[in-house]
């Protein structure tokens, strides 16, 4: 990618405003979101599955769900612990879930309102529990950072694969994208 996955993290904590008070309420909150975890993968598979196209993907290949309900539980239960403090380990590891979701060919257009059904689902969660604001709060903006890593891999795989191909510069590429959007 242009930038290093934590140089990609320092940006997005400042433009988040991901604070340490953020980080220390999660912290205190990781044995809560463990629990809760396997419910809020039902909850977001039960959402997938109503959607024709994701639905194909998801039981594309024998044992696809079972892994990304494992999978889906260990990234719920790292937004909490973050890993290594939200650090470099932290920013490699949501790179590398952006990576997978491109080479599925799961777009935009399926992960934002799919984030958007996550938030929603834990703050239903949060308020039947009595839970605090504030941790509403710090889990909506670690999703928020989440989802700017899986959409950034969108831009940095494709820009990356055309300059392969054709041998431009990022320069000239950029200025054709530019060009290209002015006259849709
Ligand atoms: C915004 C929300 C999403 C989160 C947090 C999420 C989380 C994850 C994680 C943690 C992985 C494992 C990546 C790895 O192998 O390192 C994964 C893989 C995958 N995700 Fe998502 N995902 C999201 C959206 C979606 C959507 C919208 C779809 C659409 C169907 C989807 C389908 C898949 C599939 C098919 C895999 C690969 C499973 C496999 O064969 O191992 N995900 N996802």
């Amino acid at each position: 990618m242009a930038l290093s996955a934590s140089q990609m993290m320092e940006k997005v904590v400042q433009r988040v405003n991901f604070t340490t008070d953020d980080q220390q309420i999660l912290k205190q909150q990781a044995d809560w979101g463990l629990r809760v975890a396997p419910e809020m993968a039902d909850a977001f598979y039960a959402y997938l599955g109503k959607d024709t196209e994701m639905s194909t993907i998801l039981n594309a290949s024998e044992g696809r769900m079972h892994r990304l309900r494992e999978t889906f539980v260990q990234w719920f239960h790292e937004m909490f612990t973050g890993i290594d403090d939200w650090g470099e380990a932290y920013a490699e590891r949501r790179w590398k879930i952006g990576l997978a979701h491109v080479r599925i060919g799961i777009y935009p257009e399926h992960v934002v309102p799919a984030m958007a059904a996550i938030v929603q689902e834990v703050g239903v969660k949060l308020r039947a529990e009595g839970c605090s604001d504030d941790l509403q709060t710090a889990l909506s903006k670690i999703c928020m950072i989440d989802l700017a890593f899986i959409e950034q891999a969108y831009i940095e795989v494709s820009s990356a694969a055309v300059l392969r191909e054709t041998g431009w510069s990022a320069g000239l590429f950029k200025r054709l994208v530019v060009t290209g959007a002015s006259a849709m």
